[in-house]
């Protein structure tokens, strides 16, 4: 891993699809996914949305947000007005790690060390697409911006992430796969204040 790093940072891409060339060439630090899953949408785009790391569906088809979790963020994002399409989704981390349970492949949390090896590349594509404004979807995409742990629940909303050298806004907000995990008397209320934070969201961008 740490010779992986070295040469990551002595790349100098000058634009976001020669970064992206870079990420899709490089291996998964843990082995074992099918492919990088590397950011979607404009760049220029006003927002960008960080997420944790593809998951089973987005490691097959090579695309950001596009399981389960992706499905929910999307119905999420039109509800509070935001065109999906316009902005900006990628990972903290771009290859999928998960357990084997019989045929099925478990997500796995990536660890710190997995989150800051990543991190040249998030930090770089923020970069090229410069957005108006990044929020994070949950704690992993926090670790990625903020470089330190911060509990999501204190800190939801606004947030200045030293990342990003105070370039660009901030937003903290839940990961959409929390609102799957939760039960199903908590699922209603916490899908209204996650639309709600996107709807300030979308107001910040303005
Ligand atoms: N969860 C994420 O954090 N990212 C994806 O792309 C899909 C699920």
């Amino acid at each position: 891993p740490a010779k992986a790093v070295a040469a990551m940072s002595e790349a100098d891409p000058k634009s976001l699809d020669d970064l992206n060339a870079i990420i899709r060439r490089t291996e998964p630090l843990v082995p074992g996914a099918t492919q990088a899953v590397l950011g979607e949408g404009p760049l220029g785009a006003t927002l960008a949305f960080v997420g944790e790391q593809p998951g089973d569906q987005e490691d097959v088809q090579g695309r950001p947000f596009v399981g389960p979790a992706g499905q929910l963020l999307s119905r999420a994002l039109a509800e509070a007005g935001i065109d999906r399409g316009a902005s900006y989704l990628t990972n903290a981390v771009k290859h999928f790690k998960f357990t084997l349970r019989g045929k099925r492949r478990i997500h796995e949390k990536p660890t710190a060390g997995e989150v800051s090896h990543y991190r040249w590349w998030l930090d770089r594509e923020l970069d090229f697409v410069a957005p108006k404004l990044v929020v994070a979807l949950g704690a992993t995409a926090v670790l990625a911006l903020a470089g330190k742990s911060i509990p999501i629940t204190r800190s939801r909303g606004p947030f200045r992430f030293d990342r990003l050298d105070g370039r660009v806004q901030g937003f903290i907000t839940v990961h959409p796969s929390y609102l799957l995990r939760l039960p199903d008397e908590a699922k209603a209320e916490a899908y209204a204040a996650f639309v709600d934070d996107l709807r300030r969201v979308q107001a910040l961008g303005r």
